[in-house]
């Protein structure tokens, strides 16, 4: 048999052998649990319901001294590509005064090698990236998280 050929063999008893288990839907996968838990994904496939952003609103804490800020405002419609980013357009050095918004810190400007840059750098660009818009959602998990001591309010 030629190379292709015992190839494509191979290819085909291999979707035979895989497709009854994909199809299984049973909840762990060698003794490991996802955080929904043992459920079949297959009875329970309804989307979740969509949270509402909490818009306007006095931003959230933060947690932990890295930890990217929540958004507190709307960012819909705010496009991010290569001609425009509309998120700097308040928040940039040259705009933030007039729009009365927080800086891009300086840690923006750093590149991946360390460099500071004149402008925002690349890794920095594609701001939703990190920064999301803050809703008091329940965690997924319960935990026993509580913020550093620095930025606890006393
Ligand atoms: C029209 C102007 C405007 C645009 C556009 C805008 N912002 Fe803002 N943003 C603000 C203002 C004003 C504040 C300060 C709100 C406050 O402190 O109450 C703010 C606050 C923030 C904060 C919180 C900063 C902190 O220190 O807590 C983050 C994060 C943020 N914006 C991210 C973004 C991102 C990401 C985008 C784009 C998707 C964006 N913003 C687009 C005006 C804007
Ligand atoms: C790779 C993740 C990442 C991306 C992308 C990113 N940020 Fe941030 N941002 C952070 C982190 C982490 C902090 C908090 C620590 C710091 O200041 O660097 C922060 C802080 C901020 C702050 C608060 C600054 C302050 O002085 O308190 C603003 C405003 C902000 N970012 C806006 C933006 C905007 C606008 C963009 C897009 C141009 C952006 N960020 C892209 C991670 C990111």
């Amino acid at each position: 048999m030629k190379k292709g050929t015992i190839f494509v063999v191979l290819f085909v008893v291999g979707l035979l052998i895989g497709a009854p288990q994909s199809q299984a839907g049973s909840g762990g996968v060698g003794g490991l649990e996802s955080m929904r838990g043992g459920q079949d994904l297959y009875e329970d496939s309804h989307a979740p319901t969509f949270k509402r952003w909490q818009q306007d609103q006095q931003p959230l804490k933060r947690s932990y001294l890295q930890q990217p800020p929540l958004v507190p405002h709307t960012t819909e419609e705010y496009r991010i590509n290569l001609r425009q980013n509309k998120c700097l357009s308040c928040h940039s050095w040259s705009r933030y005064k007039d729009s009365g918004a927080t800086k891009i810190s300086l840690t923006h400007f750093r590149s991946r090698f360390g460099t500071e840059l004149a402008d925002v750098s690349p890794l920095r660009y594609f701001c939703t990236q990190c920064h999301v818009p803050q809703r008091d959602a329940r965690p997924l998990v319960d935990n026993t998280f509580t913020p550093v001591e620095s930025l606890a309010s006393h």
